[in-house]
């Protein structure tokens, strides 16, 4: 699988998000991560559907939304409108039936399915959705705050790379990213890299982008 990035908005600076975009282009990003969070499915509350459009407006670049509220089917359309590419739900925010509803819905819009799983949720909990999916997202915090520390989950990566076997499927990982941190996750199967304050806090996004793809294309053998 191709190694890529994907700088996390909701660590740049939320007053100048239009510039923040373009440094995000320019330092040569592969997607955007949009951190949506509700209050209750974590304790924050982030960025919402109105901003999504506003930087739809502004790039072409690929975006992601990983979906942090309850009741995330209430939004599969909204989002579509809005103009994400890509939709990450939670496997702990409903039903197994449910959530692969849900992955149909995102399918029917034309956009791609990922799978988030907690840090404590153990690597199994993604073979229900396994033939269905386009991403599995292992969080390495526990998800609500950007800047936290890495926690390393290379076991349950390994395990679900293996579980993905020759499927077409990524698997991203999200928190406490940097280039040390992702060569951890890549020599355990990650090829997708959110990357949020250590990207937006560098002084030179670029390089550090580059950093982080150049570690994890050395640990990554698969
Ligand atoms: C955490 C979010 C992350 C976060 C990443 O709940 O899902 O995307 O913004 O930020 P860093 O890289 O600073 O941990
Ligand atoms: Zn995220």
């Amino acid at each position: 699988m191709k190694i890529l990035t994907s700088p996390s908005l909701f660590a740049a600076d939320l007053l100048n998000v239009e510039k923040e975009v373009k440094r995000t282009e320019e330092a040569g990003a592969d997607t955007i991560h949009f951190d949506v969070m509700d209050g209750v499915y974590v304790p924050n509350i982030s960025i919402g559907f109105e901003l999504l459009k506003a930087v739809r407006k502004v790039t072409d670049l690929p975006i992601d939304a990983h979906m942090m509220t309850v009741c995330p089917e209430r939004y599969i359309h909204t989002l579509a409108e809005a103009g994400a590419d890509i939709i990450t739900v939670h496997n702990d925010i409903a039903s197994t039936e449910a959530i692969l509803e849900m992955i149909e819905e995102i399918h029917n819009h034309g956009l791609m399915a990922a799978i988030a799983l907690k840090p404590k949720v153990e690597a199994e909990a993604i073979l229900p959705f396994i033939d269905h999916i386009d991403m599995v997202l292992v969080m390495t915090v526990e998800p609500g705050f950007s800047g936290q520390s890495f926690m390393d989950m290379s076991e349950k990566i390994r395990a679900i790379k293996g579980y993905i076997g020759d499927r077409s499927i990524s698997i991203q990982v999200d928190g406490g990213i940097n280039a040390d941190t992702a060569a951890i996750c890549a020599a355990a199967g990650a090829n997708v890299f959110v990357v949020g304050s250590a990207a937006y806090r560098s002084a030179d996004m670029k390089a550090t982008l580059d950093g982080v793809k150049a570690s994890a294309e050395k640990a990554y053998n698969f």
